[in-house]
């Protein structure tokens, strides 16, 4: 069968993903490390420690692993990622990256940071071309055990940076979308998935079902949080919200149909965000897990009890299925 060509650039990463022999896939997300190469310890301690604790055969980061430093060069970009990478290429872990606003914090040409990426050996993160905004989504098939077809995947949707920097063909400034003295659900003045990125995930997932010849469940990354996180926090009971929510949801700035999209495909069954530090929880909105990995990133203060990372665990056999559980740095410090 011929590949389609919307596929070709995601099908076969340079690491191909696989389930274990024993049917079983596990994933572990970090986000916001917020550091540079002169980091808190700690944060590179709890990532080896929580990798060595779950041995994951996927480490996603979701996002502003990156603090200010705006005029860093590649050198210092890659001396950053020599250190926070080390975690999965010394043990050869596949890893793959979303951005989050923070890792604008970098005046860089966006494709020259994301070459710098995937410069190295185990970084499976694969950008996607011209006509699709950001850089930094993908799609990573996870093939079943046997090798005989793709039986999961994850997908990755770059959330850019504020609002205000995007600019509309009508002129109308989206301050006004987070300037509002009474919001649903928290205030805003992020940046959303644009229409083109829903357009290139829909074509792309129903070209995967096509050539697989079955749907592929998902997992989907993303940095900033989409709305129905803040329908979770306000019906915590009816969403079986489970974790901490400490802090007011600052999600993109306007409803762009994500979650409407990701119902309509129906092969995401969880969604996974950074961004917010203080909330962790995993909850269940209309049979799609929506979950906060928390936050890695030790900042030297009280808060730096609650840094963690989520797993997820996927079985072959019933990929509709994902577990999720937290794990906190402070298991393994
Ligand atoms: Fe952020």
């Amino acid at each position: 069968m011929t590949t389609p060509d919307l596929l070709k650039p995601y099908l076969f990463p340079k690491k191909i993903l696989k389930f274990r022999e024993n049917g079983s896939f596990k994933i572990c997300c970090f986000s916001d490390l917020h550091q540079t190469s002169d980091y808190h310890p700690n944060t590179l301690a709890a990532m080896h420690g929580i990798i060595e604790k779950e041995q994951p055969d996927l480490v996603l980061l979701g996002g502003d692993l990156w603090n200010e430093t705006p005029d860093a060069t590649v050198e210092q970009l890659r001396e950053f990622l020599d250190i926070f990478s080390a975690p999965m290429e010394t043990r050869g872990i596949p890893w793959a990256h979303v951005y989050g606003n923070h890792d604008h914090d970098i005046l860089m040409d966006r494709r020259l940071m994301q070459s710098v990426f995937e410069s190295y050996p185990n970084c499976v993160s694969a950008h996607t071309e011209e006509g699709v905004d950001g850089v930094s989504n993908f799609l990573l098939p996870i093939r079943s055990s046997d090798d005989s077809r793709v039986a999961f995947a994850v997908w990755g949707l770059d959330t850019h940076n504020l609002s205000d920097r995007l600019k509309l063909r009508s002129g109308i400034n989206l301050r006004a979308a987070h300037t509002a003295p009474d919001l649903p659900y928290g205030t805003s003045h992020w940046d959303f998935v644009h229409f083109n990125q829903l357009r290139w995930y829909y074509n792309t997932s129903e070209a995967l079902e096509a050539y697989n010849g079955t749907p592929v469940d998902a997992l989907m990354l993303m940095h900033a949080p989409i709305l129905e996180f803040g329908i979770c926090m306000k019906n915590p009971e009816r969403t079986s919200l489970e974790g901490d929510a400490l802090e007011t949801l600052f999600s993109g700035s306007l409803n762009s149909g994500l979650f409407s999209t990701v119902l309509q495909r129906g092969d995401v069954r969880a969604i996974v965000s950074g961004h917010m530090h203080e909330d962790n929880f995993a909850a269940d909105y209309c049979g799609v897990k929506l979950c906060f990995d928390g936050a890695i990133g030790f900042r030297g203060t009280d808060a730096d009890i609650h840094r963690c990372a989520r797993i997820f665990e996927i079985n072959e056999q019933a990929t509709e299925t994902i577990n999720t559980h937290l794990v906190y740095a402070k298991e393994v410090l």
